[in-house]
């Protein structure tokens, strides 16, 4: 049991290596910022994260005329979905190849705190310093300094002074 064990961590490891590589090699990820969740974190498209950021795993999704650009010295919480590719309402299902689209960039300023269970839609822009409080649902944009929270997300407050790294 032990031997299997041991077996499963070493290829799982090896597993979150390649991953590792493969996801610097293909999206503008700054060295700095950190995927400490890779077993649960999905990437597709065109994403760039900034500088000291980490993502705690979730999905990030563009389609191939929008992108994800996340700011320097966020912390992003577990299990956050930020999907800038979707559906049109109006032709929601049917063959992939002939259903519309939908998809608009969604732009992450610096120093954003994303509470875990967050999920963002596209179009949306999330001013510096802001808070995005746990299970909300951002369908709107965020202003700077602002701490927002619920489904549909609403203003809670502002925040006393914007913070400095
Ligand atoms: C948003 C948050 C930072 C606010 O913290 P706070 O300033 O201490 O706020 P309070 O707990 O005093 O709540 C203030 C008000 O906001 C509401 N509120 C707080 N968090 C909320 C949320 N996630 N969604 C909706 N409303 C929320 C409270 O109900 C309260 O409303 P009321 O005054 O009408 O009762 C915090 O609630 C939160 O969600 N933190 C994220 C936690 C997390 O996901 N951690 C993961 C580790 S990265």
């Amino acid at each position: 049991m032990r031997f299997f064990a041991k077996l499963y961590q070493f290829l799982q490891s090896q597993y979150l290596k390649d991953k590792h590589r493969e996801y610097m090699r293909r999206f503008k990820i700054d060295p700095t910022a950190r995927l400490p969740y890779l077993e649960n974190t999905w990437f597709h498209g065109n994403i760039t994260i900034g500088k000291h950021t980490y993502f705690n795993g979730g999905r990030i999704v563009t389609g191939p005329n929008s992108k994800v650009v996340i700011g320097e010295w966020c912390a992003i919480g577990h299990n956050v979905n930020i999907i800038a590719w979707t559906h049109d309402p109006e032709h929601p299902t049917g063959p992939m190849d002939k259903r519309p689209t939908i998809e608009k960039d969604i732009i992450i300023g610096n120093r954003v705190w994303i509470g875990s269970n967050v999920f963002i839609r596209e179009s949306v822009t999330i001013g510096d310093n802001s808070i995005i409080g746990a299970n909300s649902l951002i369908i709107h944009d965020v202003e700077p300094n602002s701490i927002v929270g619920g489904v549909p997300a609403h203003l809670i407050r502002y925040k006393n002074g914007s913070q400095q790294v």
